[in-house]
């Protein structure tokens, strides 16, 4: 098969489209012919040598891909050859073939074409496992959601507002009306206004139930600040670097929490045990057109650099996918 290969890490004419090995299906793994596969931030990280697979994983970029079952591994019951599917990968979606641990594997949701099923799985997987059993989000609540133009924050932005939580979002100001389109309450330009005092402007000055924050130590005094009493921060991206000073006095006076969590290295129980909430809780909403896949464009594979140069110049709003065949 061909895949993108990384022969020497750097910028983004560093992927070569390039013959590679095919993969066997393992014991409880399925082969996917890949139709779709998503860009997300982390491949851009990996690309450049900063974000090596977890050990197992395919060495291939790709957290996600939609395609067609073409082979099924031993001690796989539930999937067929031929049926049309999405699944969250740990690498390897940037290929024209890829073995998927069929825990992993969902259904493409009724409603939605096989290519954009590419743009779900690492979003809900992501969102859903952070807002419901991690951020404990709840109808009624406010979610204030950083970065709310991008795959995860379109998502969120969606996923929030069909649990009947108020929406914040904070993005450059040309995307503002796409976010109120997707559900979003309130937006805040982040580079012209102070998130916090517009988080609490929107609250009557109780602040946020939840934040979903993709900038790490940069934000997290403001966050910390923007919270409600009895606020969670659940931190998912390090955008604005990884080391930064907390006041415990802030949290404390706030009974409020910080969480923090990835997916990518999760051991293949949770990452099953998190596809079936998804398939469960998110799968319906998508099937009831509460939420739909954000897809800002379709390219093929062999211009993923292009895709890559797109994702760096956050230009785009929602999901870059990278197409096969
Ligand atoms: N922990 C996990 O398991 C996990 C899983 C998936 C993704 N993530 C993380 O989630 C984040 C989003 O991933 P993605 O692939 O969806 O990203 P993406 O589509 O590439 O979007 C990145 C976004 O960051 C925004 N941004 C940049 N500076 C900002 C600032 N100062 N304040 C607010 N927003 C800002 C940009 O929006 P503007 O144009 O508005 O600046 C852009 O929309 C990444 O940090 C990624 O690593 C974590």
């Amino acid at each position: 098969m061909r895949a993108i290969t990384i022969p020497q890490p750097g910028g983004p004419d560093a992927l070569i489209w390039a013959e590679v090995p095919d993969p066997e299906p393992g014991p409880g793994e399925v082969i996917v012919d890949v139709r779709a596969a998503g860009v997300n931030r982390a491949d851009l990280l990996q690309r450049q040598g900063h974000y090596p697979p977890p050990p197992g994983a395919p060495e291939y970029l790709g957290l996600e891909c939609s395609g067609v079952i073409s082979a099924i591994g031993p001690e796989v019951t539930g999937w067929a050859i031929g049926q049309q599917v999405c699944a969250l990968l740990a690498g390897g979606g940037y290929a024209e073939r890829v073995a998927v641990p069929a825990g992993q594997l969902l259904p493409v949701p009724a409603g939605v074409d096989l290519v954009d099923a590419a743009a779900l799985p690492e979003v809900a997987c992501t969102v859903w496992s952070n807002l419901v059993p991690v951020g404990r989000l709840n109808s009624g609540d406010t979610l204030l959601v950083h970065g709310g133009g991008s795959g995860i924050g379109t998502f969120a932005i969606q996923f929030g507002a069909a649990l009947g939580a108020t929406i914040l979002a904070t993005a450059r100001a040309t995307k503002h009306s796409r976010l109120r389109e997707l559900g979003a309450a309130h937006t805040i330009d982040y580079r012209e206004q102070d998130f916090v005092e517009e988080a609490r402007r929107a609250t009557d000055g109780h602040g946020v139930d939840v934040i979903l924050d993709i900038m790490g130590a940069a934000y997290l005094g403001r966050n910390v600040a923007a919270l409600a009493t009895g606020g969670r921060l659940v931190v998912i991206g390090l955008q604005g670097g990884r080391k930064a000073e907390l006041d415990l006095g802030a949290l404390l006076t706030k009974r409020a929490s910080v969480l923090a969590t990835s997916l990518r290295a999760r051991p293949l129980t949770e990452k099953a045990e998190i596809v079936r909430g998804v398939r469960d809780e998110v799968w319906p909403l998508i099937e009831a057109g509460r939420i739909r896949p954000v897809v800002d464009r379709r390219l093929p594979m062999t211009e993923a650099a292009e895709a890559h140069r797109l994702v760096e110049s956050n230009d785009h709003v929602g999901k870059v996918l990278l197409t096969v065949g």
